[in-house]
């Protein structure tokens, strides 16, 4: 090929490369529309999510009145608190329901699956202890986990009826007064033992704070689903006294969220859920 040939040659070239590239563009249908798309729809959704269709403009707005702590860190993963939150309202109702001073449990409530804890491989402090079925698997897998560490779990107390919690509470206030009795003893229709699905451990005491299995349910209990309720220093959002020995089973997604955005606080992270339960229900 001689100079002039090749350099004809190489502007063909050239065109027949820009056409075929341009008409290629202009036959993809979705290029355009999407992008139209995009900017026609308003607010994006934080993701993709099957269920929960939720803008960040709307979840910041969902969370505005949560304290600062909470919502930095639902903001700083969105996704992630939203596919974790959808696994948790999935759950029963026995999960995530707000249990205190404000919000009682029907008299009548107890769950239908109750069991004897004297029929599995537990210690147990009184022979007729009953939890929610529910729980048992991860009350075997922690009972078992702890073992292993050498660390042996009492039972103390589980399942309350609402008469038993009554009795209970009637009790302390003859021997307190109600005032130091609202401190620590539920007013029947507002334990979580009526859930059965609570436990408390050893002692029943602050000094079980100080035994390995205080220290150890401290550490190990939220890998396997289980929530202090009642931690320490926070009697005034939760309306009780610190409880060492006082677990509720809420899932593991649950103490997740509770330990990942609410600060280890399950009242918050259940008084969140009990608001916008239905707003991110209907979503
Ligand atoms: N001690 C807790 C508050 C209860 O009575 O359920
Ligand atoms: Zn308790």
């Amino acid at each position: 090929m001689n100079y002039p040939i090749r350099i004809w040659f190489l502007f063909v070239l050239i065109t027949v490369l820009f056409t075929v590239s341009c008409s290629a563009e202009s036959s993809n249908p979705n290029k355009s529309t999407e992008a139209e798309k995009e900017m026609k729809s308003g607010p994006q959704p934080v993701f993709p999510h099957p269920e929960i269709d939720i803008s960040l403009t709307q979840l910041k707005k969902l969370i505005d009145s949560e304290p600062v702590f909470v919502q930095e860190t639902i903001l700083a993963r969105p996704q992630y608190f939203l596919e974790l939150a959808q696994q948790f309202l999935d759950l029963p109702s026995w999960a995530g329901v707000l249990v205190d001073k404000d919000h009682p449990l029907p008299e009548e409530y107890a769950p239908d699956d109750l069991v004897l804890l004297s029929n599995y491989p537990l210690t147990l402090n009184r022979s007729d202890l009953r939890l929610s079925r529910v729980c048992m698997p991860s009350v075997l897998a922690m009972t078992e986990a702890a073992r292993i560490d050498n660390i042996e779990l009492v039972y103390s107390s589980a399942f309350r009826s609402y008469s038993y919690q009554q009795g209970l509470y009637e009790r302390y206030v003859d021997r307190h007064g109600q005032k130091e009795a609202d401190r620590f003893s539920a007013r029947p229709g507002t334990s979580q033992h009526q859930l059965g699905t609570t436990i408390d451990f050893g002692s029943i005491s602050p000094e079980f704070g100080d035994t390995p299995a205080g220290q150890w349910l401290r550490k190990e209990a939220w890998k396997y689903g289980f929530s202090l309720s009642y931690p320490e220093g926070e009697e005034k959002l939760t309306g009780y006294m610190f409880e060492i020995w006082h677990y509720r089973y809420i899932t593991p997604s649950g103490t997740r969220l509770e330990r990942e955005f609410f600060g280890g606080l399950q009242q918050h992270m259940l008084e969140f859920f009990h608001r916008h339960r239905n707003f991110l229900e209907n979503q």
